[in-house]
């Protein structure tokens, strides 16, 4: 057999089948095998939420022809939201497969070509062991954005005016308009739009970053929380002079922000950043006057 190249290519190809099977068929079973699949129920949370509720104040007649209307009681109240909220996250999600969205949105951010700078963390398989993802929705093209981060990094109202019209938000979009999400007009969404807007403010909904947003640059200023990390990235930034004028009151304005009653260890960044800043203080431009002498003790380097 092997006095001819066939026998080696016949080899050969075994291998790569060997080869392509471990690759993208053991090792991702694998990598799944022990992720219990999540129902939609459990895919819901508060930032989903946030935007489900925000469609009832934005479309209220819309919404209460969908859903009809919340009922009294807080226990009941709550499980009645998450309800329609999955309801209306299952409907979303047929519409997206049976429009094609696919078609040219992809849903999986890889971890080559900086993709993680366009859209946000790079995928991981965890997030694909839920209900939504049957059948997976990866996609195979990429005439529009990938949607997996897509979630919060634009307004309902917006969702509603591009799906209406999208060439009215940007320029000679090749994205089809779909009027059967509307009763006639882009404030008007039905059932339909409601859906497939709540589905999208899922996609990325479990991040920490949600919402991502593009060429996103970590703020120089003290978070709230955690607290020790920060308050030590703050000196250390002060450090190199890069902290701004108006730090001092905008870090104050962010502790003041936190709210005191949500749990004790956010109290804590409120006592920390000043303290922080009181240190650092010293070798930084926080004091008004000082700012412009060392821009200008700068500029001609
Ligand atoms: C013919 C290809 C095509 C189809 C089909 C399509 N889109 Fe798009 N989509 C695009 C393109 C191109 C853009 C970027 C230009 C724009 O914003 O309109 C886009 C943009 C978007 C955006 C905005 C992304 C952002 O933040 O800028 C969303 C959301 C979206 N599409 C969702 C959908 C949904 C949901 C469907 C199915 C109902 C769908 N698209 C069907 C091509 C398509």
């Amino acid at each position: 057999m092997f006095e001819s190249k066939s026998g080696i290519f016949y080899i050969a190809g075994i291998g790569f089948f060997v080869l392509a099977f471990v690759s993208n068929a053991l090792v991702p079973w694998l990598m799944y095998n022990d992720i219990p699949e999540k129902t939609v129920a459990e895919l819901i949370n508060p930032n989903l939420r946030y935007q489900f509720e925000d469609l009832a104040r934005r479309y209220p007649k819309a919404f209460e022809a969908a859903y009809g209307k919340p009922p009294g009681g807080d226990a009941e109240h709550d499980a009645w939201w998450n309800e329609k909220c999955g309801d209306a996250l299952r409907v979303g999600h047929k519409i997206y497969v049976g429009e094609g969205c696919w078609h040219c949105h992809s849903q999986f951010i890889r971890p080559v070509s900086n993709e993680e700078q366009r859209w946000g963390p790079v995928s991981r398989s965890a997030e694909y062991q839920n209900e939504l993802q049957r059948p997976v929705l990866f996609g195979t093209r990429r005439v529009g954005p990938d949607l997996c981060r897509e979630g919060g990094r634009r307004s309902n109202d917006w969702h509603a005016v591009h799906f209406f019209k999208p060439d009215s938000l940007s320029q000679a979009s090749p994205m089809p308009e779909y009027p059967w999400f509307f009763d006639g007009s882009a404030d008007r969404p039905n059932a339909r739009g409601l859906a497939i807007m709540t589905y999208i403010q899922w996609l990325g909904s479990w991040q920490e970053s949600y919402p991502y947003y593009e060429a996103y640059v970590e703020s120089a200023l003290p978070k709230p929380v955690p607290v020790k990390a920060d308050a030590e990235a703050a000196e250390g930034e002060a450090a190199e002079g890069e902290a701004e004028e108006g730090m001092a009151e905008e870090a104050e304005a962010a502790a003041e922000a936190t709210p005191s009653d949500v749990a004790p260890a956010a109290e804590t960044p409120a006592n920390e950043a000043p303290a922080a800043e009181a240190t650092s203080a010293p070798e930084t431009p926080a004091v008004e006057g000082a700012a412009p002498a060392e821009a200008a003790a700068e500029a001609p380097k």
